[in-house]
């Protein structure tokens, strides 16, 4: 868990899959520079912060989350969940919506997910306690997580990226998984949020394309799409400078506004 506060409007960020709460730092420190109290967790079963013993489901994330605001006091939040960290923000919406006074959606999906999809889920999370997950998920998952700009010109990105992968347990990956492939679609709860809303995607993003990005955007009350140039799937670690821009103007649009 990094928590950097200058003890001012706050905003939780919630990482993706199967990465950690590092894959939003270069965007965490631009927006605590811009006067932002940031709080970014390690989701239940990476990084810092271990698998529950509770059955797998993204409302158990959301739950996590809400005990860590409670312990930091913060009440109400600004979120931005990353993929399945957005998958978690929409939980977020199901169970505590007067927490949140603002969502940006980064690189993620309103819908449920397609029969097959949960059945290759379950059997990564199978395969994953089986033989561990160091080889098979990076070799799986890196070409579609980063896009080729930073594929061909970021290569410190891509062993930061590929050393988040390695560092997920088998355990951890298994959880999230069976949590994912039972979370419900959340169209409705996103067109039910009366607060201020944008979507955030990275233009090469190959799992989360750009044309479905718009129509999640059209589906809140008060939403933008934003494109980030040059990234793709993990946006906030390929063009922070981007993203945290797109954010900041997210902020400002939502109140309450950083003051000194
Ligand atoms: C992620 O980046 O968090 C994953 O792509 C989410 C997913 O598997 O649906």
């Amino acid at each position: 868990m990094v928590t950097v506060e200058p003890h001012r409007a706050a905003v939780l960020l919630l990482h993706a899959f199967p990465v950690d709460a590092r894959v939003w730092a270069p965007v965490a420190e631009r927006l605590a520079a811009r006067g932002y109290r940031v709080v970014v967790p390690d989701l239940p079963g990476f990084g810092s912060t271990p698998v529950p013993p509770s059955e797998a489901s993204v409302e158990v994330m959301a739950q996590q989350v809400l005990g860590e605001l409670d312990r930091l006091d913060i009440d109400r939040v600004a979120v931005a969940g990353l993929s399945m960290g957005g998958y978690v923000l929409m939980a977020l919406l199901r169970i505590a919506p007067h927490r949140i006074s603002a969502i940006a959606l980064v690189d993620t999906k309103m819908t449920a997910d397609a029969e097959t999809a949960r059945e290759t889920r379950l059997e990564v999370a199978a395969r994953a306690e089986r033989e561990g997950t160091a080889d098979f998920l990076v070799e799986a998952m890196i070409g579609n997580l980063v896009g080729p700009a930073t594929r061909s010109r970021q290569p410190a990105v891509v062993a930061e990226v590929t050393q988040m992968i390695r560092q997920a347990t088998p355990a951890g990956v298994a959880w999230a998984q069976r949590a994912m492939a039972g979370r419900p679609d959340s169209q409705g709860v996103l067109s039910a949020f009366d607060g201020v809303g944008v979507v955030v995607v990275g233009a090469d993003d190959v799992i989360s394309p750009v044309d479905e990005q718009a129509q999640m955007a059209a589906i809140l009350a008060d939403g933008e799409l934003i494109v980030i140039p040059e990234a793709g799937h993990l946006s906030p670690i390929e063009n922070p400078v981007a993203v945290a821009a797109a954010l900041s103007d997210w902020l400002g649009r939502s109140g309450p506004s950083v003051t000194e």
